[in-house]
Order: C-alpha cells, then structure tokens, then sequence
C-alpha cells in the first residue's frame, strides 16, 4: 500500500491510484467500525490537534471520533470562540502548536489556502478538513466511497452535483475526484450560484432541474451557503425550492435506482425535501456519515505511516 504525501490538502494532487489506495483501507475500517471492538493501536503514541475556525458537526466528530479509535492522543481546539482570525495569527498559532510536537493536524479554515499555509509550517501531518470555497478531500473522499458501495463501482456513473456550486468546496473537491476517476459529471443549478470559468471544468451545466438529473446514477444536493453569499444570488428559499429543491417528482427523472447524497448539514424544505432525504431505499445521506469516520481512520493512518519513516531513530529516547 503506498501513499506517497505528506498532508491531505486537497484532492488535486492525489492520483488515482491514491485515491483507490485510500477507499481500499476505508472499507476496511468500515466493517472494523460495524465490529464490537473498535479500538486499534494504528495510532498509537501520536497526538492529533483539530483545529476547527468554522462551526462543524460532523466533520469534526467523525475526525475525532477516529483518531480516538485509532489510538491517538486526541485534543480538539475550539478555535470558533477565539479572537484569532487570519493571517499572521494564524501563522503564529501554527507555529505554537507545531512546539508541543503533534503528529497530526486537523484544519477547517473559512479561507480558501489558509491551510496549505499552515502546511508549510509545520513539521506534521496536516489534513484539511475544508477551507473557504477550495477544497475539502476528506468528504469527497467519503462520497466517493458511498458511491463506490452503493454502485459497485466509481467510474463511467453519471453523477447530478446541484445547488449552490459556487460557493460549495464539496462541489470543487467532488469535481475533481470524480472525474479523476472517469464519471460523467453535471452540474445543476442557477446561473447565480455556478463558479466562474465552470466551461473549463470539463463537466455539463444546466439550470434545468429535470434535464440535469435525466438518467443520473448520482443525485448530490448542495446545502445553499449563505455565509459566503454577500448579496441576493436567489430570489427566495420558496422560489429555489420549487425550482431546484430536490422532490420525488423532480427525482423520476434519475435511473430509478438512483442514489441521494448530501453532505450535511441540510436544510429541508430549501434545497431538499424531508421525505426524499429520509427515503432510505434512495437515500445514502447516513451512509455518508458512516464513511466519514473510516475515511478519516483510513487518511490519518496513511499518512501516520508516512511520519514514522521521518522520525525513525529519533523516538525512544526516554525509554
Ligand atoms: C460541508 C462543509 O462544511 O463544507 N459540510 C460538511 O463538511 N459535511 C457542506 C456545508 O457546510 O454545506
């Protein structure tokens, strides 16, 4: 098995082959997480620090939720309370951390690149767990192994990402790895909240709810992300409902064993309905969830291994 990076920032930089490598021992941890005994030593005598400077459920749970299973030393920094915002700050409470030797480093940051910064400071692993509008590989890894699962297969699925795009790092980092891995991708949504240069993406784009899920394998529904949103990109959370909400009407259009996918946190009744999410013959929603602590197990032990060939030699000096 060989994954050769240092940090998890992004899903760009990850090969196919890297990618594959990461879902072959997420399944692993997944059925190890079904099992009664969840607890293994793969972590054991490290120490992984999250820090979350936005709100987070279930990103930060499941991230701490696996270290612990793994066996780490796990603190989690409630960075949301703080004063400390950008910038220099930043730079300066990486390097405060980095002192007290961490292995392991968990980063959600509302700036695009703020954790790739951090990265370069530091002489831990370091995993982005989304920052700003850029990237968060670690849920596109989970929907990719959701999908994987659900299909029997990640390649040659067309899969309907929808909602508000623009504004959405689930979006981008899905993009990515979805396509590394040969799918056909669309994108559905206003004209107001698609990324700009969205025809470089290689993907098809429409506003149209019902042509963009026509024959889809894949339905993922977008939570709108008002805190990004500096003006009106909707007319009214009613009107984008009825247009774009996913519905059980709108969802006829999708192969009918289509499977329903959202990152959390939802707003029912805005961009999806309660009886489609809760819809477990359709519904992947908890699934989602479930992945996302064995794909985070599956990352950090990854890139754990990687640590002990830069710290061999140095360790066992006080035994
Ligand atoms: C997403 C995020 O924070 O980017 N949530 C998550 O990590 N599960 C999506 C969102 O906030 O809408």
């Amino acid at each position: 098995m060989s994954f050769a990076h240092r940090h998890l920032l992004g899903i760009e930089p990850l090969s196919q082959s890297d990618i594959i490598t990461i879902l072959d021992l997420a399944d692993k941890y997944a059925a190890f997480n079904r099992s009664r005994h969840k607890h293994s030593d793969a972590l054991a005598g490290r120490t992984q620090i999250n820090m979350f400077f936005e709100n987070s459920t279930r990103t930060q749970a499941s991230f701490e939720l696996a270290g612990k299973r793994l066996g780490a030393d796990v603190m989690s920094m409630a960075m949301a309370a703080s004063s400390i915002k950008k910038g220099e700050t930043l730079v300066d409470t990486a390097l405060t951390l980095n002192a007290m030797h961490p292995d392991l480093l968990v980063v959600r940051h509302p700036h695009s690149g703020a954790v790739d910064l951090l990265s370069q400071k530091v002489n831990c692993a370091v995993l982005n767990a989304g920052d700003g509008r850029h990237e968060h590989p670690t849920q596109a890894l989970l929907d990719a192994l959701t999908i994987r699962r659900a299909k029997g297969r990640l390649h040659r699925l067309t899969v309907a990402i929808c909602g508000d795009i623009a504004h959405s790092r689930v979006a981008r980092s899905n993009i990515m790895l979805l396509g590394k891995m040969e799918n056909r991708i669309r994108l559905v949504g206003p004209p107001t909240l698609m990324p700009a240069r969205v025809s470089e993406f290689g993907v098809e784009v429409t506003s149209d709810m019902r042509e963009g899920l026509e024959g889809a394998d894949v339905v993922m529904m977008l939570r709108l992300q008002k805190e990004r949103m500096d003006g009106g990109f909707i007319p009214s959370e009613r009107e984008y409902y009825h247009r774009f909400g996913l519905t059980a009407e709108k969802l006829a259009h999708a192969k009918p064993d289509a499977i329903v996918m959202h990152p959390g946190p939802m707003n029912r009744g805005v961009e999806i309905d309660g009886d489609v999410a809760d819809d477990v013959t359709r519904s992947v929603i908890q699934e989602q969830v479930e992945m996302g602590v064995a794909v985070r197990m599956a990352a950090m032990d990854l890139l754990a291994r990687n640590l002990e060939e830069r710290t061999d030699g140095e360790e066992g000096v006080l035994v």
